[in-house]
C-alpha cells in the first residue's frame, strides 16, 4: 500500500464515490423516473464509507472510512431521501477532535499522533466504525463491522441508538462482519475470533436478546474470514489461510488487516459444526484460496454443498487501498463463483467453478437462504482493469444476464421479492449507482426476471461507493 515515488495522478470517473461526503446530514425528496412496482412501498437503506480523512492524516483504505447510512423511503412517483453517519465511537471521535483515535481496519493512529511508548502500553481501541452490513438482531436495527460491537439504529430517521451489548463472558477482539438471521429460527447466528495466547473461534446464536456460544475451537494462528456458512444443520467456517500470529497482535505497529499474512502451504481449512449440539464434525483441507463474501449454502442427500467467490489470493484487500482504487493503481482481482461439495457421511471435498463470469457483492432473494437456489446478483466488471461497472444476474447453471451503462458504476444489488412471488426471480433489484459522467447517484429498479429497469431515481449529488444495502418492507418498520 505503498503511496511514494509518483507523479500526480488523475483521478479515474468512479473516484469520485470515494471523496468524503459533507454536509453530515441531509433531507431530500426525489423524483421517480419510469414507473416502479406499486407494492415497492418499503425503505431501501445503503451502508458504506463516505468521511476518508481527519484534518490531520487521511486513512489507508476503502475499509477505514468511517460508515454513512442512506435512506430511501419509496411512497408512490415520490422517494423520501435522508442520510447521516453512524455514531460509532471512532466517528464521533474523528468527528469531534480531526484527530484518529481508534485502530481502524488498516490505519493505525499511533503512526502519527501517538507517542510509541505509550502507545505499547495502552494501545488504542480497536475500532468500532459500523461501515459495513445491515443485520437484525430480533426486532433491533444495527450496522456490523469485524469488531465484536454491532450498532443499533432507528431505520427512520437513521439515528444511532447505541452499540449492542450483551450481558455475558465471551471474549472476542474480532466479529464475522456478516451475521446471518435465520427467520425460521428467529436467530442470527454469527462467530468471534480471539486472538490471545489460546486463540479461538466461537460460533454465537444471538436470540431474545441474549447471545450463547454454539460451538468453540482453539486455532494457532486465527485467519480473516468476512463470512461464513450456514444450512438449516451446519455451521462452516471457510479458514483461508491468510493468518496472523496472536502472539504479536496487541504490540504490533502493523494496522489490523496487514498483520495477516497469505500461507498457502496451509491450504484452505473447512470446519464443519453440527449447527444445534455445536460438536465438530469435520476440518477438511483444500487448496490455497479467498473469499470476502459467501453467496449461500444448502444440503441435498447425503451432500453439503458452500457456493463462495474465491480469489486466488487476497490481493483484494490491498486493490481497496484508496490510493490504489482512486487512481487505478492495481486491478481489482475478479472473484468467481465457486461451489464447495461435501459428503455427510465422510466429508470428502471436492469443488468446482460454477459460473466463470466474475462477480462480487453477491445476493440472493431472502427466502432461498440456506435452500437450494438458482439465482445470484452481484455486480462485476467490464474487463479486469476496469471498477465495478456492471450489474450481473448469474443462474447457477451459468446463464448470464447484465445491466450496464457507460461509465456508471452500480454498487451491490438488493433483491426484493414480489409480495407473493411466482418465481424465484419474480420481485426487483434494486442497486446505488454512482454516475461519473454527470457525478452524481441514481437508485436504478431493475426487473428481477427480465434485469431490465423499471426506474430510476436520480439524486443532484454523487453518494459513496457503498458496501452493503437492505430492504425493509412497510410491515417491518
Ligand atoms: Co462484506
Amino acid at each position: 500500500m505503498g503511496t511514494e515515488n509518483r507523479i500526480a495522478p488523475r483521478e479515474s470517473s468512479h473516484a469520485i464515490g470515494f471523496r468524503s461526503v459533507t454536509p453530515e446530514q441531509l433531507e431530500r425528496t426525489l423524483t421517480v423516473e419510469g414507473t416502479i412496482p406499486s407494492w415497492l412501498t418499503g425503505t431501501y437503506v445503503v451502508n458504506g464509507p463516505a468521511k476518508f480523512e481527519t484534518r490531520e492524516r487521511s486513512l489507508s483504505h476503502w475499509f477505514d472510512g468511517f460508515g454513512m447510512l442512506h435512506r430511501f423511503r419509496f411512497d408512490g412517483d415520490r422517494v423520501h431521501y435522508r442520510r447521516r453517519f453512524v455514531e460509532s465511537g471512532a466517528y464521533t471521535h474523528a468527528r469531534d477532535t480531526e484527530t484518529l483515535g481508534y485502530r481502524e481496519f488498516a490505519t493505525d493512529p499511533s503512526e502519527s499522533c501517538f507517542d510509541r511508548a505509550v502507545s505499547l502500553l495502552a494501545p488504542p481501541s480497536v475500532t468500532d466504525n459500523a461501515n459495513g452490513p445491515l443485520a437484525r438482531y430480533g426486532d433491533r436495527y444495527v450496522v456490523t463491522s469485524e469488531s465484536p460491537g454491532a450498532i443499533e439504529f432507528d431505520p427512520e430517521t437513521l439515528s444511532t441508538v447505541g452499540q449492542i451489548t450483551f450481558e455475558d463472558d465471551l471474549v472476542g477482539q474480532v466479529s464475522c462482519a456478516h451475521p446471518q438471521y435465520d427467520p425460521i429460527a428467529d436467530e442470527t447466528i454469527t462467530f468471534l475470533t480471539r486472538i490471545a495466547r489460546q486463540s479461538s473461534y466461537t460460533v454465537v446464536r444471538i436470540a431474545d436478546g441474549k447471545r450463547e456460544p454454539i460451538a468453540s475451537i482453539a486455532v494457532d494462528r486465527p485467519c480473516y474470514m468476512h463470512s461464513f456458512a450456514l444450512t438449516p444443520t451446519y455451521v462452516v467456517l471457510v479458514e483461508f489461510p491468510y493468518a496472523m500470529n496472536p502472539f504479536t497482535f496487541r504490540l504490533s505497529d502493523r494496522p489490523f488487516i496487514e498483520q495477516f499474512d497469505w500461507r498457502p502451504e496451509r491450504g484452505t481449512r473447512l470446519l464443519v459444526f453440527d449447527r444445534s449440539s455445536g460438536r465438530l464434525l469435520a476440518k477438511p483441507r483444500m487448496d490455497a484460496f479467498f473469499a470476502l463474501h459467501h453467496v449461500n449454502a444448502f444440503e441435498r442427500p447425503g451432500e453439503l454443498l458452500l457456493d463462495l467467490l474465491t480469489y486466488p489470493t487476497p490481493k483484494i484487500v490491498e486493490a481497496f487501498s484508496l490510493d490504489s482504487i482512486r487512481n487505478d493503481r492495481m486491478s481489482i482481482p475478479s472473484g468467481r463463483l465457486r461451489r464447495v461439495r461435501l459428503t455427510i457421511d465422510d466429508w470428502l471435498v471436492s469443488s468446482r467453478t460454477l459460473v466463470a463470469s466474475p462477480l462480487e457483492w453477491p445476493q440472493i432473494v431472502g427466502h432461498r437462504r440456506t435452500h437450494p437456489y438458482q439465482f445470484v446478483y452481484g455486480v462485476g466488471k467490464s474487463d479486469p482493469s476496469s471498477f465495478y461497472d456492471r450489474l450481473l444476474k448469474l443462474e447457477t447453471t451459468g446463464r448470464t444476464t447484465c445491466w450496464h451503462e457507460p461509465a456508471t458504476y452500480p454498487g451491490e444489488p438488493t433483491v426484493v421479492p414480489a409480495p407473493t412471488p411466482a418465481s424465484e426471480d419474480d420481485g426487483v433489484v434494486l442497486s446505488l449507482v454512482l454516475d461519473g459522467t454527470d457525478e452524481r447517484s441514481f437508485v436504478l429498479v431493475l426487473d428481477g426476471e427480465t434485469f431490465t429497469e423499471l426506474a430510476r431515481v436520480p439524486l443532484d449529488h454523487p453518494i459513496p461507493y457503498p458496501r452493503h444495502g437492505q430492504y425493509y418492507s412497510t410491515d417491518e418498520c
